[in-house]
């Protein structure tokens, strides 16, 4: 007879930061050395779907991530993620004796992006969300989306922002142990759904310095960065969670365009220097500010992660405008991959997982 294979699937969104996060205070619990905070974009558009599953005729702990087979006992921020949910499992079996063992069996988590094949964006938010959540959930945990955004982050720190919908913090906390360093609800997207984003993509290449090793770089050599999380980050966080708050979006625009220029000037007092933005990437930058000059006020807010795909905000009452303007960039300007889906528009989302 076939053996019994205990089955959930979830999916999780991709999200953007408005306030970067950049730098680790501890590189084993994944601890960032500032908070942070994302919009997280709609599942219609952008998402990860992932299955994990269990079964006695499984052999060992596997990921298939967009096909790619992977063993997870040799990656140690999935093992970490792992060990975590499955210990947490036992917990569970320990206190009711009904439950399946099915924390001793092996997993196997199929996991795929369905972001459009240029889309160029960092996956790895979502893809440790989803992981996170399937495996949580596969265990039957009573878990939080605060609870699971302890165990994402040690997976890939922005993750754990992708459990929640709407506007997002990271906070930095401060225990040794990471156990309040963790993501929290700002407003949810009903406060404000108006909100939009275009994203341009400049390359859909992978890119050539990793977060996790720029950001120790940065860590380790940059004086610009001390200054940034020691004294403007913390200020920054409360203005644009009031901003947020009060749908002014001038104040958050203002505030996106400079904590992303902030965060590209860090990579370049890191020495040797961080290049994520290219020239295409610049470009955009006076597009936006061209934009924002025509109107006579702020509509547009541009936003780079460590790549040179641009990523830009505005209002919904702006959309044609601001659409417009970039679709005849992409068209007329070289420099943009495939100008036929540039740029991608896409809403902000609730997290609805089934
Ligand atoms: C520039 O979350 O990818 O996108 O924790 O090392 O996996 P690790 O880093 P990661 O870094 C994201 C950096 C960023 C800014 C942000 O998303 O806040």
């Amino acid at each position: 007879m076939a053996e019994k294979v205990y089955q959930c699937t979830v999916s999780a969104p991709v999200n953007i930061a408005v306030i970067k996060y950049w730098g680790k205070r501890d590189v084993g619990l994944n601890l960032p050395t500032n908070s942070s905070l994302s919009v997280t974009l709609s599942q219609d558009d952008l998402r990860t779907v992932t299955t994990a599953s269990c079964s006695k005729s499984f052999e060992k702990d596997t990921l298939w991530l967009n096909g790619h087979v992977e063993d997870i006992s040799t990656s140690k921020r999935l093992s970490v993620c792992v060990e975590e949910l499955r210990s947490a499992r036992q917990g569970l079996e320990k206190e009711d004796d009904s439950l399946d063992k099915i924390s001793q069996l092996k997993l196997h988590v199929v996991s795929k992006n369905n972001f459009p094949t240029a889309a160029g964006l960092a996956s790895s938010a979502a893809g440790y969300a989803a992981f996170t959540e399937a495996v949580a959930r596969l265990y039957g945990l009573p878990w939080t989306p605060t609870q699971l955004s302890r165990i994402a982050r040690q997976g890939s720190g922005s993750a754990c922002r992708s459990l929640f919908g709407g506007y997002v913090a990271w906070e930095m906390g401060e225990l040794h142990s990471g156990a309040d360093s963790v993501a929290v609800q700002v407003e949810p997207v009903e406060h404000w759904p108006e909100m939009r984003v275009a994203i341009m993509v400049a390359s859909a290449a992978k890119k050539g310095v990793s977060s996790t090793s720029g950001m120790q770089s940065t860590v380790a050599s940059s004086t610009l960065f001390q200054k940034r999380v020691k004294n403007i980050v913390p200020e920054r966080m409360q203005a644009m969670k009031q901003a947020i708050r009060k749908h002014d979006f001038e104040t958050f625009a203002k505030l996106t365009m400079t904590d992303s220029n902030q965060f590209h000037a860090c990579c370049l007092d890191t020495f040797p220097p961080i290049f994520y933005l290219n020239d295409t990437s610049r470009a955009i930058i006076r597009v936006v500010e061209n934009i924002n000059a025509a109107a006579g006020k702020t509509v547009a807010a541009y936003t780079f992660d460590a790549g040179p795909n641009a990523v830009v905000y505005f209002l919904e009452e702006n959309s044609a405008y601001v659409l417009d303007t970039l679709y005849a960039v992409s068209r007329n300007a070289q420099g943009w991959e495939d100008s036929e889906r540039n740029p991608t528009s896409v809403k902000i989302d609730d997290v609805a997982s089934e």
